[in-house]
């Protein structure tokens, strides 16, 4: 038995910030910022707006679209970095919200791979038997822990995500493989240092700006680009398929120029690329998520398709997914 994707849905808060916005802000230009990333705009949260509100329009959606009461829904996993708060989790929060009476859930922390884990996670739940219906959530909101005055990392980020329900199938369609990894070794390239138990919240940290993400750019560029394409080749050739074989490549949304790297270490042509980086940013784990949903809408995905996602982020984490697509009512 597999675990099958039976409804998608994404969202993204109202505010706009343009990269001209972030011209009056930091010394940098759009020239710049399309040139070296292909990001031209990213939303950004309002005042007493947080991840767990993007979540629920998220989970209200795909309640809705799948025709599902909010009781029908048994477990919520939420993929963030950037919780509202260290507890409660986000997915009691989300839970509450819904009101999904009969669920249990929890926050899972995997950075920019964290929907690729969720996904994973949700699908063993489903493979067990004991599980029918799974809801998984990919969102932060990165402008929390962004420092506006850093251009090296400000422009790159943006808030939003997306979700997905997960159901068992008896075909055999939905997630057939996975390779997802960790290495704590690049730890260090990119953190946030401060407001953990190592560095709880101080005037100093504060002042230090401890509770922004710092990150090695150039470093965190080469490992992506190595990280997604290694994981893509294998799970390609331990399924015994060729790269013409994937209908539809979804990667993480971090830097076009990342993602072109990548799909040309693969193999893959344009067309097979999905890129919304130059409207969203990297949102997070949240990228992964967003482009699916939206190229399910845009009905990029027919049933029997082969769909590949792969991710990296902070941690190190990475992975790459495999899914046969099943198309749903
Ligand atoms: N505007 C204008 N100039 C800038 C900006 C900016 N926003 N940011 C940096 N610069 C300057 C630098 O200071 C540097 O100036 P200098 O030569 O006078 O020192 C110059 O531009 C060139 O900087 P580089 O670091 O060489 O630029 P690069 O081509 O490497 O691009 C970038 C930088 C975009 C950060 C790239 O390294 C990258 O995308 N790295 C991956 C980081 C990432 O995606 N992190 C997200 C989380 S991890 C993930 O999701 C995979």
């Amino acid at each position: 038995m597999n675990a099958t994707i039976t409804a998608t849905a994404h969202y993204v808060p109202e505010k706009v910030l343009t990269n001209h916005d972030l011209e009056k802000m930091i010394d940098t230009s759009d020239e710049w910022i399309q040139s070296r990333t292909g990001i031209a705009q990213r939303y950004i949260v309002g005042e007493n707006e947080a991840t767990s509100d993007l979540c629920t329009q998220i989970a209200k959606q795909l309640l809705e679209k799948r025709e599902l009461s909010p009781d029908d829904i048994q477990v919520i996993i939420i993929c963030t970095c950037t919780p509202d708060y260290f507890a409660p989790s986000t997915a009691a929060l989300v839970q509450n919200n819904i009101g999904a009476s009969n669920a249990w859930g929890f926050d899972l922390s995997g950075a920019c791979t964290g929907f690729l884990y969720g996904l994973e996670t949700g699908a063993k739940f489903i493979e067990s038997g004991q599980y029918e219906r799974i809801m998984v959530i990919g969102v932060d909101t990165m402008s929390s822990i962004m420092d506006y005055t850093d251009r090296d990392i400000c422009v790159l980020f943006g808030d939003g995500g997306g979700g997905a329900i997960l159901e068992p199938t008896v075909s055999e369609k939905g997630i057939i493989d996975s390779i997802l990894r960790i290495d704590g070794s690049g730890g260090d390239y990119l953190i946030m240092p401060g407001g953990g138990s190592r560095q709880p919240a101080t005037v100093e940290s504060v002042k230090a700006r401890q509770h922004f993400l710092k990150q090695d750019g150039k470093t965190v560029y080469k490992f992506a680009v190595k990280g997604m394409a290694d994981v893509s080749k294998d799970i390609i050739t331990r399924n015994n398929l060729t790269g013409e074989d994937i209908s539809l490549f979804i990667p993480h949304q971090a830097n076009k120029r990342i993602i072109d790297a990548t799909a040309a270490r693969c193999g893959f042509t344009e067309d097979k690329v999905f890129i919304n980086i130059g409207r969203y940013g990297n949102t997070t784990a949240g990228t992964i998520p967003l482009g699916l949903s939206e190229a399910v809408d845009e009905r990029l995905l027919n049933d029997g398709d082969m769909l590949l996602l792969a991710a990296f982020g902070a941690g190190f984490t990475w992975g790459s997914m495999l899914i046969k697509w099943e198309t749903y009512p």
